[in-house]
């Protein structure tokens, strides 16, 4: 399974923040929200991504990731020209998955919570990281209660829970399950979004290939329980509330969040030496030290 982030869009609601920068480079609390969505795939144990972003802010976004290697882990980047929606990606990243399966996540969701903390969470084998290395084919989508489905995709379910229909930002939706930007859809995905039309806003919708899917008797939906955190950041309100949520179980546990150097570490993804040389790159700060501390435990 290849990674795919898509962090293009213009961040009309961030403005004038998103004048200076992208969205997906705006501090979540103590780093750049693009970290989360990336530590959400390099927890899945995905090491090959594609990162897709608009031609001005690609060059940043490379600029601050590189190209992996430091990571034990390998970005592609692939400019999106024209924001044409989400379905998009899966035709500007054709080439990268190379008929592989794909996961697929939006540079501006956080997710947290045990099911996707991977090798991070004591005694759990099961989760995002297995869900993904079982992944065959057909599409997989979640749902998440939320106040304001209106602003989302939504699922329709029938009377013992099975999901019958989807709707991209319905005025009268059906349920308060939102659909994340966290999709799985097997090596099928590009021929999908090529059969799609735009819709009125003139983008290929990401509702339109999960509607696909479920048309086709070949969607699996995953509702994510209470226990589990989706963020959203795409107003200054939201923002300043994913910023407070990190910091407050953060500052908590001691722990960092979405921290990629000690995801790559902890995954096996590099080795004591490749960890060591992360931190003697950084200057001495809060997050170096956060890193000695956890070499030194390794020890
Ligand atoms: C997009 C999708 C929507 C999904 C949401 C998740 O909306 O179109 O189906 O629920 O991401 O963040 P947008 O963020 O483009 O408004």
């Amino acid at each position: 399974m290849k990674g795919i982030v898509l962090a293009g869009g213009t961040g009309s609601r961030l403005y004038p923040l998103t004048r200076i920068v992208c969205k997906q480079l705006l501090p979540i609390y103590d780093k750049p929200m693009i970290c989360y969505p990336l530590s959400t795939l390099m927890l899945g144990g995905m090491r090959e991504i594609c990162i897709i972003s608009t031609p001005r802010d690609l060059p940043i976004i490379e600029s601050f990731l590189g190209d992996g290697s430091d990571l034990g882990v390998e970005f592609t980047y692939v400019v999106q020209e024209h924001p044409e929606g989400i379905a998009q990606a899966f035709l500007l990243a054709e080439e990268f998955l190379a008929g592989e399966p794909a996961c697929l996540i939006l540079g501006d969701n956080i997710f947290y919570g045990d099911y996707f903390q991977g090798g991070q969470a004591e005694g759990n084998d099961s989760g995002f990281a297995r869900d993904v290395e079982e992944f065959a084919a057909g599409g997989r989508i979640f749902g998440y209660y939320v106040s304001n489905p209106q602003e989302f995709g939504v699922l329709e379910m029938n009377a013992s829970g099975g999901v019958i229909g989807i709707e991209e930002k319905p005025q009268a939706p059906k349920s308060n399950y939102a659909v994340p930007g966290l999709y799985l859809y097997g090596s099928d995905v590009a021929d999908v979004c090529r059969a799609l039309r735009p819709s009125g806003r003139g983008e290929l919708e990401i509702t339109d290939v999960n509607r696909t899917y479920l048309e086709r008797g070949d969607l699996e939906v995953t509702r994510l329980g209470r226990g589990i955190a989706w963020l959203d950041t795409g107003t200054p309100s939201s923002l300043q509330e994913a910023s407070n949520f990190i910091e407050a179980i953060e500052q908590r546990q001691g722990l960092k969040i979405a921290c990629l150097e000690e995801i790559a570490f902890a995954q096996g993804f590099i080795d004591a030496a490749g960890f060591q040389q992360l931190i003697s790159r950084l200057p001495s700060c809060d997050y170096r030290e956060y890193l000695e501390r956890l070499r030194d435990q390794a020890v």
